[in-house]
């Protein structure tokens, strides 16, 4: 199974418990990409109807367009029935990094006014702990923006600056903020006083852990897509 096939079967899988009427969360990123592409063939078949959805990036938003899925605000719908995204990084908690496509301050907003959440991957992003493969983002003010490296290091962070593809200027999210994606040598030890501290400092807009939100994850391996289920749900 190649990894695009891995990825369109975590999306078909979550498509499933889509109903017609459904407000969505959709998430960013290249296994979202096959969710959006179903999800459109699906309502221009009939399969589904009157399913709208907030989009969480400049970039999701304009392929719902093109996939001819309606659209919905935030502000207008506070409430969603089912949100799904992709991750980076899924610990057995399902706690997630989240981030690397850049939406993260938008895709926390969506899942957390969703009733539920699920997470759609490939089986790459499986990890023991947070942080052992991929950085942390740390999306902050463009304002000041290097003065938040001495707390970054002091939490055991080697903070490097996100750039553009190509490498000649800063990578600005749709927040026009910054980002700064945090390696940790040995994965983090305590992603709750993490995510807490980063939580509690000005400046910051927001970090790529997803701690406690997730409630399923469907994970595509060779044998099948894998159904799991937050610990205490
Ligand atoms: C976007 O900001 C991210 O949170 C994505 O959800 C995450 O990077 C997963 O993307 P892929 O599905 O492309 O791996």
């Amino acid at each position: 199974m190649s990894i695009d096939q891995a990825k369109e079967a975590a999306a078909l899988a979550a498509l499933a418990e889509v109903r017609s009427g459904m407000k969505l969360g959709l998430g960013t990123g290249s296994t979202v990409y096959w969710l959006l592409l179903h999800l459109g063939r699906a309502l221009a078949s009939g399969t589904l109807e009157k399913v709208a959805g907030v989009p969480t990036s400049i970039d999701t938003e304009r392929r719902c367009r093109e996939f001819g899925i309606p659209l919905l605000e935030l502000a207008d719908h506070p409430v969603l029935d089912l949100a799904i995204d992709g991750a980076d990084e899924i610990n057995p908690r399902l706690d997630l990094i989240k981030g690397l496509g850049g939406a993260l301050l938008r895709e926390k907003m969506v899942a957390t006014a969703a009733q539920r959440f699920l997470v759609i991957a490939d089986e790459s992003k499986l990890v023991g702990r947070l942080g052992e493969k991929a950085p942390l983002p740390v999306e902050v003010v463009r304002f000041a923006a290097d003065s938040h490296l001495p707390f970054l290091r002091s939490a055991g962070a080697n903070p490097t600056l996100r750039l553009e593809k190509g490498g000649f200027g800063p990578f600005v999210t749709d927040n026009s903020a910054v980002i700064w994606d945090c390696r940790f040598e040995r994965g983090i030890p305590d992603p709750l006083a993490l995510g807490s501290s980063l939580d509690a400092r000005p400046g910051i807009l927001d970090h790529g852990l997803f701690l406690g939100l997730a409630d399923v994850a469907y994970v595509a391996t060779p044998l099948g897509v894998r159904v799991l289920r937050r610990p205490d749900c």
